[in-house]
Protein backbone atom coordinates (compact mmCIF):
# COMPACT_ATOMS: atom_id res chain seq x y z
CA UNK A 1 0.00 0.00 0.00
CA UNK A 2 1.47 3.39 -0.88
CA UNK A 3 1.20 6.84 0.63
CA UNK A 4 0.68 9.81 -0.91
CA UNK A 5 3.40 12.06 -1.40
CA UNK A 6 5.76 8.94 -1.21
CA UNK A 7 8.49 8.94 -3.50
CA UNK A 8 9.34 5.51 -5.06
CA UNK A 9 12.85 5.17 -7.54
CA UNK A 10 14.01 2.87 -10.31
CA UNK A 11 17.34 1.28 -9.57
CA UNK A 12 17.41 -0.31 -12.81
CA UNK A 13 16.89 2.84 -15.03
CA UNK A 14 16.31 5.56 -12.34
CA UNK A 15 12.55 6.29 -12.83
CA UNK A 16 11.38 8.49 -9.46
CA UNK A 17 7.44 9.03 -8.98
CA UNK A 18 5.53 10.80 -6.21
CA UNK A 19 2.36 8.86 -5.47
CA UNK A 20 -0.53 11.59 -6.14
CA UNK A 21 -2.97 8.90 -5.16
CA UNK A 22 -2.32 5.48 -2.72
CA UNK A 23 -3.27 2.33 -4.11
CA UNK A 24 -2.54 -1.39 -2.73
CA UNK A 25 -0.31 -2.08 -5.78
CA UNK A 26 3.27 -2.62 -5.24
CA UNK A 27 5.12 -0.42 -7.91
CA UNK A 28 6.86 -2.00 -10.57
CA UNK A 29 9.31 -0.56 -12.91
CA UNK A 30 11.68 -2.80 -15.14
CA UNK A 31 10.35 -5.59 -14.05
CA UNK A 32 11.85 -5.10 -10.24
CA UNK A 33 9.96 -3.71 -7.34
CA UNK A 34 10.67 -0.01 -7.08
CA UNK A 35 12.38 1.24 -4.01
CA UNK A 36 10.53 3.49 -1.42
CA UNK A 37 12.88 6.48 -1.01
CA UNK A 38 13.13 7.38 2.61
CA UNK A 39 13.29 10.95 3.91
CA UNK A 40 16.43 11.74 5.80
CA UNK A 41 16.17 14.42 8.57
CA UNK A 42 19.41 14.44 9.72
CA UNK A 43 23.05 15.58 8.39
CA UNK A 44 26.08 13.11 9.59
CA UNK A 45 28.51 13.91 6.85
CA UNK A 46 30.35 17.86 5.91
CA UNK A 47 28.07 18.02 3.28
CA UNK A 48 24.51 19.23 4.23
CA UNK A 49 20.98 18.32 2.79
CA UNK A 50 18.41 18.62 5.12
CA UNK A 51 16.81 21.80 3.42
CA UNK A 52 16.08 25.33 5.36
CA UNK A 53 13.65 27.44 5.08
CA UNK A 54 13.81 31.08 5.67
CA UNK A 55 10.88 33.70 5.23
CA UNK A 56 11.48 36.62 2.58
CA UNK A 57 9.77 39.62 1.53
CA UNK A 58 8.24 37.82 -1.44
CA UNK A 59 7.30 34.50 0.37
CA UNK A 60 9.92 31.23 1.52
CA UNK A 61 13.01 30.80 0.46
CA UNK A 62 14.59 27.13 1.05
CA UNK A 63 18.39 26.77 0.74
CA UNK A 64 20.44 23.36 0.86
CA UNK A 65 23.29 23.67 2.30
CA UNK A 66 23.31 26.44 5.21
CA UNK A 67 26.50 27.81 5.80
CA UNK A 68 28.13 26.09 2.50
CA UNK A 69 26.19 25.68 -0.75
CA UNK A 70 25.29 22.09 -1.72
CA UNK A 71 27.56 21.29 -5.12
CA UNK A 72 25.66 21.75 -8.36
CA UNK A 73 27.71 19.76 -10.38
CA UNK A 74 26.78 17.32 -13.45
CA UNK A 75 27.93 14.41 -11.43
CA UNK A 76 26.18 15.91 -8.03
CA UNK A 77 23.77 18.06 -7.64
CA UNK A 78 19.77 18.84 -6.34
CA UNK A 79 17.45 17.86 -8.93
CA UNK A 80 14.58 19.29 -7.53
CA UNK A 81 13.41 21.59 -4.16
CA UNK A 82 9.42 20.75 -3.07
CA UNK A 83 7.44 22.51 -0.35
CA UNK A 84 4.36 21.62 0.62
CA UNK A 85 2.30 24.39 2.49
CA UNK A 86 -0.81 24.11 4.11
CA UNK A 87 -1.64 20.72 1.93
CA UNK A 88 -0.51 22.51 -1.16
CA UNK A 89 2.45 20.93 -3.01
CA UNK A 90 4.80 23.18 -4.89
CA UNK A 91 8.49 22.12 -6.61
CA UNK A 92 11.10 23.86 -8.57
CA UNK A 93 13.07 21.58 -10.93
CA UNK A 94 17.31 22.18 -10.67
CA UNK A 95 20.03 21.80 -12.97
CA UNK A 96 23.87 21.75 -12.65
CA UNK A 97 24.88 25.32 -12.14
CA UNK A 98 21.94 26.47 -10.43
CA UNK A 99 22.09 27.81 -6.89
CA UNK A 100 20.58 24.59 -4.56
CA UNK A 101 18.04 26.84 -3.52
CA UNK A 102 14.33 27.63 -4.36
CA UNK A 103 12.28 30.65 -3.86
CA UNK A 104 7.87 30.08 -3.61
CA UNK A 105 6.28 33.59 -3.48
CA UNK A 106 3.33 32.14 -1.14
CA UNK A 107 2.43 33.16 2.79
CA UNK A 108 2.14 30.26 4.95
CA UNK A 109 3.41 29.11 8.77
CA UNK A 110 3.09 25.38 8.39
CA UNK A 111 5.91 24.45 5.37
CA UNK A 112 7.49 21.48 5.44
CA UNK A 113 10.22 21.17 2.64
CA UNK A 114 11.51 18.46 1.09
CA UNK A 115 14.67 18.07 -1.54
CA UNK A 116 16.30 15.25 -3.74
CA UNK A 117 20.37 14.91 -4.38
CA UNK A 118 21.18 12.65 -6.87
CA UNK A 119 23.49 10.88 -4.87
CA UNK A 120 22.55 10.87 -1.48
CA UNK A 121 18.72 10.50 -2.06
CA UNK A 122 15.79 12.06 -0.32
CA UNK A 123 15.94 14.83 2.37
CA UNK A 124 13.46 16.73 4.08
CA UNK A 125 12.89 19.65 7.06
FE1 LIG B 1 24.47 15.36 -2.06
Amino acid sequence: MTKIREIYKCNICGNIVEILHAGVGQLVCCNEDMELMKEKTEDSSMEKHVPYIEKTENGILVKVGQNQDHPMVDEHFIEWIQIIADGTSYRKFLKPGDKPQAEFQIKSEKIEAREYCNVHGLWKS
